[in-house]
């Protein structure tokens, strides 16, 4: 499925007001990122699938809950929401190797603090 635009390469021109009105107000977001509740407004079924997962327990500051929420793991999305192609995302099914390996090494990495679990999970 050719796409126009790259994953994750950033929109040009000034980046349109939010095109979503997030229903909770988040902590403020970091340029890019657009914070979960906003992805939830079209990816309510992805939401329900992560919760009662350890990545969803923001009580642990080490989860992606705790972090960027679903941007920890499919990078900033607010150009995404913006895109009316709907690229601009990180794509798992699409990416190589080595960059899936990238993103849940940020985390599951033996040199963080936590090393006391294995990976994965035995
Ligand atoms: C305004 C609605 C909307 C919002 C908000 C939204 N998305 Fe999407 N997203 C879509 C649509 C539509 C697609 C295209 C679906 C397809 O290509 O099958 C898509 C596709 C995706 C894909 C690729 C799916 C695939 O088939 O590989 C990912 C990953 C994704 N979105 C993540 C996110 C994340 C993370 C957020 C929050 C930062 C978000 N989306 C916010 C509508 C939205
Ligand atoms: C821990 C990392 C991680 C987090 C956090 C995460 N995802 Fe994903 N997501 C993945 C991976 C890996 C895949 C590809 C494998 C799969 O389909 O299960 C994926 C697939 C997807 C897809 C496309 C495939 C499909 O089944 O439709 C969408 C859309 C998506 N995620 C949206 C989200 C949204 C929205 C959130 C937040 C509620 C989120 N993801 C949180 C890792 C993550
Ligand atoms: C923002 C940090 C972060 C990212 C990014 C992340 N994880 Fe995790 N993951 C965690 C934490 C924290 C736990 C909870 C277990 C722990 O404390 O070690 C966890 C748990 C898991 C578990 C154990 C689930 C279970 O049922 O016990 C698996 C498997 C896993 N992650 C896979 C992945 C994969 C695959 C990716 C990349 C697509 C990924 N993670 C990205 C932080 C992260």
């Amino acid at each position: 499925m050719a796409r126009a635009g790259g994953e994750l390469s950033s929109a040009s021109g000034p980046p349109p007001a939010h095109a979503v009105a997030a229903t909770v107000v988040q902590d403020a977001q970091p340029a890019g990122y657009a914070g979960s509740d906003s992805c939830a407004v079209c990816h309510s079924d992805k939401m329900e699938s992560l919760k009662g997962t350890p990545h969803s327990q923001a009580k642990n500051p080490r989860t992606p809950a705790a972090a960027h929420g679903c941007e920890s793991c499919h990078g900033p999305g607010q150009a995404h929401i913006d895109d009316d192609a709907k690229g601009h995302i990180r794509r798992f099914g699409q990416i190589k190797p080595a960059e899936m390996n990238e993103t849940c090494l940020a985390c599951h990495n033996r040199g963080t603090p936590d090393t006391s679990r294995s990976f994965p999970p035995a």
